[in-house]
């Protein structure tokens, strides 16, 4: 059998509690408030999260930093105002769900493939971990993983919906 079909499971794969999708257990109460309560730890310093997320995100594919045409600073400060949204609406997800299906639309234009979410989930299980450091215990990982299922699973369904929509065919059959 040659090594292409016996692939040797390489180092430095960890399987990771962010395994997507999986976003049919929902967030428990005690995990939301775990999450509310370490993010708002976070706000003083949510620049230096948002870059932080990055950095980990591109060293973990390099090959994404193209999709960036913003400012770096900036998207952190876009991601950590989506996260805030998200986390302040965990008990009423249905309520921003339209906005997360958009976003996901938006974000197969930008080129974001299904299996960049894994990729994301990576860099802000890292950005946490180095973060909020001894204080982000196992009961704290899963909490955050099973929001950012939540969060990345209506996101990716809306680039799924995308999708499915019939691209309109141009009126006089030009090409
Ligand atoms: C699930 C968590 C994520 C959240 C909450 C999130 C949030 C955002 C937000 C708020 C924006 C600003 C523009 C917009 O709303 O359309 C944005 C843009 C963008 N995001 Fe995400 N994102 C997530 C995951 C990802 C992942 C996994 C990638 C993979 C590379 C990605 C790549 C991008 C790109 C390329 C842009 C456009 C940046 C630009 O124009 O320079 N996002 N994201």
């Amino acid at each position: 059998m040659t090594q292409a079909q016996n692939p040797r499971p390489r180092a430095d794969f960890q399987p990771c509690s962010t395994d997507l999708p999986k976003a049919d257990q929902p967030m428990t109460p005690a995990q939301k408030q775990l999450v509310q309560t370490s993010f708002a730890r976070l706000a003083p310093s949510a620049d230096d999260v948002g870059e932080m997320f990055y950095r980990e995100l591109f060293v973990l594919d390099p090959h994404l930093r193209k999709l960036f045409k913003s400012d770096i600073a900036q998207q952190g400060r876009n991601l950590m105002g989506a996260l805030s949204t998200t986390i302040a609406n965990l008990d009423q997800l249905e309520s921003i769900a339209p906005a997360l299906l958009d976003r996901g639309r938006r974000h197969t234009i930008y080129g974001v493939k299904p299996a960049d979410y894994q990729t994301g989930a990576r860099a802000l299980i890292a950005t946490l971990e180095k973060g909020l450091g001894s204080d982000f215990t196992p009961a704290l990982r899963e909490a955050w993983a099973s929001c950012y299922r939540a969060l990345a699973g209506e996101m990716m369904a809306g680039a799924e919906k995308r999708k499915r929509v019939p691209q309109p065919r141009p009126l006089l059959g030009l090409h």
